[in-house]
């Protein structure tokens, strides 16, 4: 029988325990370098309070599986057994340039359900937490329900880039998005965006490419507060590959999916 109350007793622990070593490495020089494209950045304490977490969850839970964005655990192929999935600082490039505004991520699944979630906003103190079925928490204080939110008044999380005219995808739908609702905002942290929507921050969340890291632990916490999400063309997000999403209450999602994006040139 696996103990989930220990198990997530350790991992907040440790969320913790990581984010006060992010906090003290600030003080001291980063070392930066650049993954896919120029913009990409990774650091030494990306990839340290990766290993931190391998080092911790393998001489505790030695049967886990760990699908970590720094590569530096095993390659998962499956979601079977008991699966951590880690982004160590989501938010890189706001944790090198802005020191603030980045987060520790983890999702914790089981079989493919998402179980435990943890988001843990290292500057603010804020952890984000929720267990399946036992509801989502912010620093302790539970986090009731989404209410229905009109468009107009609707505050949306959008990268925009995904509003800029490109050969690559069809922008005008998120153009008129911007345009529509009540307000935008680009926190640069897709768990943060997450954790607003599931704290009442924020409305909804749209973008066009994620990775399972940037949004697994956000989904278990979306789960508790009755948010849905999906990819743009409201199929469920799977959480082995990289997915489009757009997140939220209900009714504020159904209306983005059929009346922005649905008919546009976008594929995934
Ligand atoms: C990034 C952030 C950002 C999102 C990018 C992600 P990283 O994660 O979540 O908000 O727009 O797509 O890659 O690289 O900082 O862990
Ligand atoms: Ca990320
Ligand atoms: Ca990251």
């Amino acid at each position: 029988m696996t103990n989930w109350v220990e198990i997530d007793r350790l991992a907040k622990l440790w969320v913790k325990e990581a984010g006060s070593r992010i906090k003290a490495s600030m003080q001291e020089g980063l070392s930066i370098e650049t993954k896919s494209n120029p913009n990409d950045l990774v650091t030494n304490i990306d990839k340290e309070t990766e290993r931190f977490f391998i080092e911790k969850i393998q001489s505790t839970f030695s049967d886990h599986h760990i699908l970590g964005e720094e590569g530096q655990g095993e390659e998962v192929t499956s979601l079977d057994g008991i699966v951590w999935i880690i982004d160590p600082i989501d938010g890189t490039m706001n944790f090198v340039h802005q020191k603030r505004n980045f987060a520790i991520s983890i999702g914790i699944f089981e079989n493919g359900v998402g179980k435990i979630g943890l988001i843990y906003d290292v500057i603010h103190d804020e952890l984000y937490h929720a267990i399946k079925g036992e509801g989502a928490y912010m620093n302790d204080i539970l986090l009731p329900p989404l209410k229905d939110v009109e468009i107009e008044k609707a505050i949306v999380g959008i990268n925009p880039t995904w509003a800029i005219e490109s050969p690559y995808f069809d922008a005008k739908p998120f153009a008129r998005l911007v345009r529509d609702v009540r307000g935008t905002r680009t926190i640069g942290s897709a768990a943060l965006e997450l954790a607003y929507i599931a704290s009442g921050r924020s409305d909804a969340y749209v973008t066009l490419r994620l990775a399972p890291w940037d949004y697994a632990a956000g989904c278990v916490l979306l789960d508790e507060v009755g948010a849905v999400y999906s990819n743009i063309h409201g199929e469920r997000l799977t959480f082995l590959d990289k997915n489009s999403i757009v997140a939220g209450n209900r009714s504020i999602c159904e209306k983005i999916l059929h009346d922005y994006i649905k008919g546009s040139g976008n594929k995934k």
